[in-house]
């Protein structure tokens, strides 16, 4: 079956559904999605996001603070376009439905939180829960739309390029090399491959934090959108970058939950089991450093002590404050039986967010024509070496309307014709009943990435995990064009071939610098490094 729209959508996180909104007056838009609507990392989301509201405030300040954090790989005209775009997109929010915490005593002005490496308060947030509440307005706001089409439990698999349409399908103005005319979608209800054509493409699928043993991130995030832009020829860069958030809980019971940095901009402080605080010895901003320094103290610390954690203690501030500014925090530890009023919250660092990404322009273009990405998903170089605590929403926000505006004229310039896509060939591919395979390979990518591509990495280990994640690349392979495809498969290629890009990119980069600290090469060397590490792939698996 083929289904045909202006503007193809894949991903339905803050990214994806901006993007449709603002197309949605200009033609149809299809929006694919791997599973419920709002499932994402979007949906999880607790601090909230960064932007210049206060008065004491400036975007010369947020713009400083994006920089340093982003320890000398910023692109500084990209961090500016996203700084002071900020309060707009928070006002566009607003419109659309979004409700924010307020001060208490002002009705109107919106309360501000501080975060990890922001000298000022400038996290507009609701509550705990300020990602689902963006969701839910995001979502509300694309059922009002007709042009807007979602189908759920539809999985992309690969994008559609131009050596895949016979003959050439789509005319546009201008160079024809790197078309891409849509995606390959499997209809996991029932479990049949569509093609899903387009004039633009965005991918909006959010990072790859699955990648690796323990993470804050949920299912969804298995890099699919960075592994399909690689396989069709898209260039990705920095994935050496991986941001470890300092404190997500640890609880045997609890599943990739996060304790929001909020808690610590709150006052809460990091301490070992004696109680002792550890973070001054580190940096200046305490518990407050930028996320990169605080996760590799407690590495650190951990490793020095034997202890399987450290703790996160709020309890300075009143039982009735704590419930009212962290409501999902305070009842889901409760529900473990850590009451966060009375006791310090057992926290680990756990892979939070991916820096890197395809390459995209200050519009969300990649190098490949009708492919727009945005989002996680995306490297703009807003981030650098490691990204500012509640950056990525604003990001997602500010670049998806770029992407919008030059996608909305590219569709214009773009026009429809017989466009003969050929229909996915499942080949030879029999029904598998070895998905105990598929489980043990995700395991041992996971493992492998923890244990070696972690927090601290050394050129031992990264050959270490080059020589396991490229046996596993074959093995997958072989695995993936012998059986009828399915979601797991899908997924577990797609986790394997980020591993290998995230391997590459740490193995290319010969200091240390952010988020990537190697043993070998422990400083920063910004005469030979200060630069992105690019990786392109041109054949087509
Ligand atoms: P996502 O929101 O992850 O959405 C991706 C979408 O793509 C999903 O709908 C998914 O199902 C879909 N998808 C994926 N693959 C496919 C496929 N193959 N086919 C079809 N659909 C697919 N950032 C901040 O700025 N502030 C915060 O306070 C904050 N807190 C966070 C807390 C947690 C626990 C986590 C995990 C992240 C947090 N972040 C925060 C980061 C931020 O939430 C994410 O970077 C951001 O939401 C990503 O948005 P996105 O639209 O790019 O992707
Ligand atoms: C958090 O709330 O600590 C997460 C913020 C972020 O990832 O930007």
């Amino acid at each position: 079956m083929e289904i045909k729209s202006d503007f193809l959508v894949i991903g339905s996180g803050i990214a994806g559904l901006f993007f449709a909104l603002k197309v949605c007056k200009y033609g149809s838009v299809v929006i694919v999605t791997k599973r419920d609507s709002e499932e994402s990392s979007t949906k999880y989301a607790q601090g909230g996001i960064a932007s210049v509201m206060a008065e004491d405030d400036s975007y010369d300040l947020h713009i400083k603070d994006t920089l340093e954090a982003g320890a000398g790989l910023c692109n500084e005209d990209a961090v500016k376009l996203v700084v002071e775009n900020g309060p707009e997109k928070i006002r566009e929010l607003i419109e659309l439905g979004a409700k924010f915490t307020l001060q208490g005593d002002k009705a109107d002005v919106l309360a501000l939180g501080r975060e990890g490496g922001h000298s000022k308060r400038r996290i507009v947030h609701a509550a705990d829960f300020t990602g689902a509440e963006i969701e839910r307005a995001l979502i509300e706001a694309v059922k009002k739309s007709e042009n807007i089409r979602v189908y759920e439990n539809h999985i992309a698999i690969d994008l559609i390029t131009k050596g895949k349409v016979k003959p050439e399908g789509l005319s546009y103005t201008g160079s024809d090399d790197d078309r891409v005319y849509g995606a390959y979608v499997l209809n996991k209800n029932k479990g049949e491959v569509n093609s899903f054509l387009s004039k633009i493409t965005i991918i909006a699928t959010g990072g790859a934090g699955k990648v690796y043993l323990y993470t804050s991130n949920p299912d969804i995030s298995t890099g699919d959108g960075i592994a399909m832009a690689y396989r069709a020829g898209a260039r990705i860069a920095n994935m050496e970058f991986i941001q470890f958030h300092p404190t997500c809980l640890y609880h045997p019971d609890a599943k990739s939950f996060l304790i929001t940095e909020a808690v610590r901009g709150e006052g809460g402080l990091l301490k070992l089991k004696d109680g002792s605080t550890f973070m001054e010895k580190y940096h200046p901003m305490g518990c407050l450093a930028p996320r990169d320094i605080v996760a590799r103290a407690i590495d650190y610390e951990m490793k020095k002590s034997g202890d399987d954690c450290v703790y996160l203690d709020v309890t300075h501030l009143e039982g009735y404050q704590i419930r009212e500014r962290f409501p999902t925090i305070y009842k889901i530890c409760l529900s473990l039986g850590i009451d966060i009023t009375k006791t310090p919250i057992p926290v680990v660092p756990a892979a939070h967010y991916t820096c890197g990404g395809i390459v995209t322009d200050f519009y969300g273009r990649t190098n490949m024509r009708g492919l727009y990405a945005a989002g996680e998903t995306a490297c703009t170089g807003v981030h650098g070496a490691n990204r500012l605590a509640s950056n990525s929403l604003l990001e997602a926000l500010v670049f998806s309307h770029k992407a919008a505006e030059r996608a909305i004229q590219e569709s214009k310039d773009t026009r429809f014709e017989d466009i003969q896509v050929p229909q996915w060939d499942t080949g030879n591919a029999v029904d598998s009943d070895e998905s105990v395979v598929v489980s043990n390979n995700w395991d041992e990518i996971r493992r492998t990435l923890w244990n070696y591509v972690g927090i601290v990495r050394s050129n031992k280990r990264l050959n270490r995990a080059k020589r396991r994640i490229d046996i596993l690349l074959d093995e997958i392979k072989e695995y993936y064009w012998n059986f009828i495809i399915t979601s797991d498969l899908i997924e577990l290629r797609n986790i394997a071939t980020v591993a290998d890009l995230i391997i590459q990119c740490a193995m290319i980069r010969k200091e240390s610098r952010g988020l990537h600290y190697n043993i070998d090469y422990p400083s920063r060397d910004d005469v030979n490094w200060r630069k992105d590490t690019v990786i392109q792939y041109k054949r087509q698996l």
